[in-house]
């Protein structure tokens, strides 16, 4: 692991989800930009005193020909460290699992979409919510045409957390995400927005042929926007509506889509992930739970618990190691992954985020009219 060391908010939660399965055992970390704590922390999680390194550069030199090097690399840290990072382990032939955005520009996402082509290496991109059950459910559900053909897709992810100015009073996660240099041109777009529209293009298969957007800063002296208004003309007519907020006061991670075709409707809530709402035309809501034996394979494989006891967001993430290291497997051996495999986020996923946080910033930049995302 590269970053995720003490008061580090996702490294933790990858060491919780890599662990679920028993796939992937931690071994080897650069984990603080402070290397003497990184020590410390490497320390405390019983990590080798001669696998824990002092920057991501000395962990791939020491990595590189041990004979039981590491097989992947997962990448925690702030948006402009990935590119580097993520490029020196592929240049060592090691496996890469990114946290999203992929990079701070399109011209990095590129080349490094480019080079996990070239050379073969895997690069997995944790678009989290798309390792919950029911969001595969979604996507069979509307790829075998139960909603008909989609007209509607509202995404939205709201959020409380930046509604003040705490990057200004020792937040350390919103210090690094209002600093451009840092998290890139989009704000709450490129922190949130990416994950929601990774989410409708995930669930419905569609791919955006022009945005236009509309982006606010309303904490004062902040350098990026904080709300984003963007609406979606996909190929094929449909249209969409995504929004994306630091600044949502009593809403947590209330990441919702909605889906809307001629024959009937979606509905699910990161906040109560277990279940799916079904709407035919002119019937009444059903509601699908996770668990039953009667849902899609891609769903079951993503199952843990019976019906009635509830998984979540850990369990969700444990999804994307799960589909890496069986991605990660099935590559090595020549075959295509099985069904917990299947669709996982890769680079070509994280290209297209950064492309659409690219086209929503210019379109903003522009007064809000329409652009063609250059990856979709
Ligand atoms: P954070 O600020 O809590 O942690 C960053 C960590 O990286 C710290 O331990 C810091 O010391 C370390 N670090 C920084 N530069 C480093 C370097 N050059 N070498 C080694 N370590 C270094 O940040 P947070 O909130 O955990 O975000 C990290 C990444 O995860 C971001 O890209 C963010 O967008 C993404 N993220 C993804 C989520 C998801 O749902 N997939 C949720 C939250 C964050």
């Amino acid at each position: 692991m590269v970053g995720g060391g003490l008061g580090a908010y996702i490294g933790g939660i990858h060491r919780y989800a890599a662990r679920l399965d028993n796939q992937f055992e931690l071994v080897a970390g650069a984990f603080d930009v402070d290397a003497a704590r990184g020590h410390a922390f490497a320390a405390d999680n019983f990590i080798e005193a001669d696998r824990s390194y002092d920057s991501f550069q000395s962990m791939v030199e020491g990595e590189r020909n041990r004979p039981d090097r590491i097989d992947a690399v997962a990448i925690c840290t702030p948006n402009h460290t990935h590119f580097p990072i993520a490029k020196a382990f592929i240049e060592a032939g090691i496996e890469v699992i990114c946290e999203k955005p992929m990079t701070t520009t399109i011209e990095d996402a590129i080349a490094l979409h480019d080079l996990a082509k070239e050379t073969g290496r895997f690069v997995g991109v944790t678009y989290t919510y798309s390792g919950y059950p029911m969001i595969h459910e979604a996507r069979a559900m509307v790829s075998r045409g139960d909603l008909g053909k989609i007209r509607v897709v509202q995404v939205e992810y709201p959020l409380e957390w930046m509604a003040t100015g705490i990057e200004l009073q020792g937040n350390q996660q919103a210090a690094w995400r209002t600093d451009p240099k840092k998290n890139g041109r989009g704000g709450s777009i490129g922190d949130i927005g990416t994950h929601a529209y990774h989410l409708a293009g995930f669930v419905t298969g569609l791919k955006a042929e022009a945005i236009a957007a509309d982006l606010a800063t309303f904490v004062e002296g902040r350098a990026l926007d904080d709300n984003a208004h963007v609406m979606i003309r996909y190929e094929g007519g449909a249209r969409g509506l995504l929004w994306s907020s630091q600044v949502a006061i009593g809403q947590s991670n209330g990441l919702r889509l909605r889906v809307f075709g001629e024959k009937g409707s979606l509905a699910w809530h990161q906040e109560a992930p277990n279940e799916l709402v079904f709407t035919e035309l002119f019937g009444a809501p059903k509601v699908i739970k996770r668990g039953r034996d009667d849902l899609s394979l891609e769903t079951r494989a993503r199952t843990r618990t019976p019906p009635g006891h509830p998984e979540g967001y850990i369990e969700a993430f444990s999804n994307l190691y799960q589909g890496f290291a069986e991605s990660i497997r099935a590559k090595a051996d020549g075959r295509e992954p099985n069904a917990s495999g299947a669709n996982v986020p890769t680079s070509y996923d994280g290209l297209k985020g950064v492309a659409f946080v690219d086209a929503v910033v210019d379109s903003h930049e522009q007064g809000g009219g329409w652009l063609k995302p250059k990856f979709a």
